[in-house]
């Protein structure tokens, strides 16, 4: 029997589905046995339930081609056959709550893409560079699901990635006030410009609900596990306005910040290139080696030059510079659906994994 962590991909077949199911192609750790979506793909092989909406640059593995979809809400049948599961459903908020605590609750740990838990008071948001000990509130969690191994762990909005782990890095200066403007790639909607035909040579100035995530996510993560819940930190103060942009894939960020202190450029270059978090020390499978990389380039980071730095797993910064109203600006750059989705939902699992929450069966 494989020594790999059987998984399940909740919403196998969706955008972010599809990115885990790639980047779980020869993973060191875990391996996909079992593939979930709606009644819709349910009883169809993969293939045969993909048709022709695979949307990755690299083929469909051949491991999964035969796997027979089987339905998301049927889940004693998904969770009874792996140990944990990955979910990227797309469904109203409400039902997802419900259908991922019903997986915990089968004693099947949950690594969430999706925002429905994500302020959940026990449910930790993670990005392991800069909070991996927000995990531990994961027994607080299993206390009141009742249950001895099923948890929920999700990880925070693809808009933030661009911008959030910058002001982590800079935390010693004390950023107060930050501006941000995000310019976010359709395949954060799912979609490509096949099924997105209007969004060629176009800029739409709204994305639902995602100026509040950039607003407030940040400080969920930034804050600390106090007993049973996480308590979100009060500062920096951000304001965010979220614009969808004619690119596949990759989420640019341009960032006003006001700092309590005065770094210099050295200071503030400096603290991001030496960042390095919980992942690169434990030397996770997915984990850049180089989680920021600065680029002196007047016109980097450059989302065709860029976005793949680290496999998508990095994040690149440039044009730091004085600001005249606020102290510095700079641009921001990750890949949406690495990084910000299946990627980060993958590195949080290797975190859970290394740290003891997730297990076999
Ligand atoms: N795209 C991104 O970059 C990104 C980033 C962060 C978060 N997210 C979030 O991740 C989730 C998935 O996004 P996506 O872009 O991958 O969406 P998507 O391409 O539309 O895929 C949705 C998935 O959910 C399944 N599904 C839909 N309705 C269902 C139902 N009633 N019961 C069971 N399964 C159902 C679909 O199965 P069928 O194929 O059978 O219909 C499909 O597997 C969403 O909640 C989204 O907000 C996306």
């Amino acid at each position: 029997m494989s020594e790999k962590l059987n998984v399940a991909i909740l919403g196998g077949t969706g955008m972010v589905g599809q990115r885990f199911i790639s980047l779980l192609e020869n993973h060191p750790w875990f391996e996909v046995t079992v593939i979930a979506a709606s009644p819709r793909s349910a009883g169809k092989t993969y293939e045969e339930a993909i048709g022709g909406r695979w949307k990755m640059d690299t083929p469909m593995p051949e491991a999964v081609k035969k796997i027979v979809v089987r339905d998301v809400s049927d889940v004693e049948n998904v969770a009874k056959d792996v140990d944990f599961c990955f979910s990227a459903v797309d469904m109203s908020k409400e039902e997802i709550k419900k259908i991922e605590e019903a997986y915990a609750k089968t004693e099947t740990p949950v690594v969430s893409n999706n925002s429905a838990h994500r302020w959940t008071p026990d449910v930790p948001m993670i990005v392991p560079e800069i909070n991996p000990e927000h995990a531990e509130i994961i027994e607080a969690q299993k206390k009141r699901l009742g249950t001895t191994r099923g948890f929920i762990a999700v990880k925070p909005n693809c808009s933030i990635q661009s911008y959030a782990p910058a002001l982590w890095a800079w935390k010693e200066f004390e950023p107060t006030e930050v501006v941000v403007s995000t310019y976010q790639a359709i395949s954060g909607a799912g979609k490509t410009f096949k099924d997105w035909p209007e969004m060629e040579h176009n800029i739409i100035p709204f994305i639902s609900g995602e100026e509040e995530k950039s607003e407030k996510e940040p400080l969920r993560v930034f804050g600390h596990v106090d007993g049973d819940h996480i308590e979100p930190a009060t500062s920096p103060k951000i304001t965010a306005q979220c614009i969808r942009v004619p690119i596949l894939n990759g989420h640019t960020a341009t960032v006003f910040v006001k700092f309590a202190k005065n770094p210099t450029k050295e200071q503030l270059i400096d603290a991001l290139v030496n960042y390095s978090g919980e992942p690169q020390k434990l030397g996770l499978p997915s984990a850049p080696k180089q989680f920021i990389q600065y680029l002196t380039e007047d016109n980097r980071p450059q989302v065709q030059l860029d976005v793949d730095f680290e496999n998508g797993f990095g994040v690149s910064i440039g044009r730091l510079r004085e600001d005249s109203i606020y102290d510095w600006k700079f641009v921001g750059l990750s890949h949406n659906t690495v990084r910000g989705a299946a990627g980060g939902g993958v590195l949080c699992a290797e975190l859970l994994k290394a740290k003891g929450y997730i297990t076999k069966k």
